[in-house]
């Protein structure tokens, strides 16, 4: 059976992109492969270094996977930090990942800018990272969005470059998963790039947001004047809404608005309201079980516990085999 391996940085509430472009397709995936979903909690040490909210965001990851409808008895649930093996296997990695590449990663660039101040060398080495998450279990496939293709494209790089130097084929090549056609890119409600958590509160909806918010935060998403032209070119602010529109609502409904821009027809306000509806009933199944996994710590605990284990095993077998490559041997 194949091996999947997936994880969400612990940076705080999951929004509408984790879940369309990852988690749905973990919970769906957990019925078909060896899975491994965990908290990517060293990574978030990399953007997020306040010792006062690193627990917090961890527990809200692992509450949300599970109210996702992960079922830590099918798919192995753990948090990076209790596997040891992973940032062993990272410093083995690094040793072949070169300063030329490493630069040249978008998500390096984007950080160079947005955080100028703080452009650390864990920040430089994050794909090393990533493919030491995925190649300790040697995983062929991984589900995640758009935004992460790149960084699958460096753990095959990696990986490969572990077989050609050892003269092995210990690792499989990695790929990017999704059950849609194409990788999964959710928009922002800014009318702007990508749906994510650093650009601001109201450009995402999170899977704990209530009604309210919900229908708050979408009321107040950038539109335009309007359609001027039938049939003419959506532009991005809308296109993002109507996108947004084709992931949560029936495909019936997205039909009828469409049909109405295409006619200049459109009345904005009545096509937000029908897209905050929708996106409350698509999160509702997993906003209401939130509150309830997260009281419940003795059985987030055993979740955490057990998935450490299963976890541990796995990867430390990867780990002495790797050692055993490399040609590391005990006195
Ligand atoms: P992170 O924490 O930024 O995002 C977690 C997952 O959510 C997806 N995602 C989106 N998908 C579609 N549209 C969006 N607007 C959107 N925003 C986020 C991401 O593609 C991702 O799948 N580097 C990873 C975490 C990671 C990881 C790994 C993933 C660390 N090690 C090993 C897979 C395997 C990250 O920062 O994702």
């Amino acid at each position: 059976m194949e091996t999947v391996v997936s994880g969400i940085r612990s940076t705080g509430k999951l929004h509408l992109g984790n879940y369309y472009g990852a988690v749905q397709n973990f919970v769906k995936m957990q019925h078909e492969f060896n899975c491994f979903f965990f908290i990517a909690d060293y990574h978030s040490l990399t953007t997020h270094p306040t010792p006062a909210d690193l627990h917090g965001n961890v527990k809200q990851v692992l509450v949300e996977y599970l109210a996702a409808g992960i079922d830590p008895e099918r798919a192995t649930i753990y948090v990076q930090s209790d596997i040891p093996e992973i940032p062993e296997l990272y410093l083995f990695l690094n040793m072949n990942a070169y300063l030329g590449e490493l630069e040249r990663s978008t998500s390096f660039k984007d950080k160079v800018r947005s955080q100028s101040d703080n452009v650390n060398a864990g920040l430089l080495t994050y794909p090393v990272l990533m493919a030491a998450d995925i190649l300790i279990h040697r995983a062929t496939k991984v589900p995640v969005g758009k935004d992460q293709e790149q960084h699958l494209e460096m753990a095959r790089t990696f990986g490969n470059r572990f077989n050609r130097m050892y003269n092995t084929e210990y690792f499989p090549e990695p790929y990017a998963f999704s059950f849609t056609d194409n990788l999964v890119k959710i928009p922002g409600l800014d009318g702007k790039g990508k749906m994510g958590k650093s650009e601001g509160e109201a450009n995402a909806v999170f899977l704990s947001d209530s009604p309210e918010v919900i229908r708050k935060k979408v009321m107040k998403a950038v539109t335009d004047a309007g359609p001027t032209e039938e049939n003419q070119q959506k532009p991005d602010v809308i296109s993002n809404l109507f996108s947004l529109m084709k992931v949560v609502s029936a495909e019936d409904t997205y039909s009828y608005f469409d049909d109405l821009y295409n006619k200049c027809q459109i009345r904005y306000g009545d096509l937000k309201k029908q897209l905050a509806e929708d996106m409350i009933l698509a999160t509702a199944p997993v906003r209401e079980r939130i509150n309830d996994i997260a009281s419940n710590a003795p059985y987030l605990s055993k979740v955490a516990r057990l998935g450490a284990e299963k976890a541990r095993a796995s990867a430390s077998k990867t780990l002495n085999d790797v050692r055993e490559i490399i040609g590391f041997r005990h006195f």
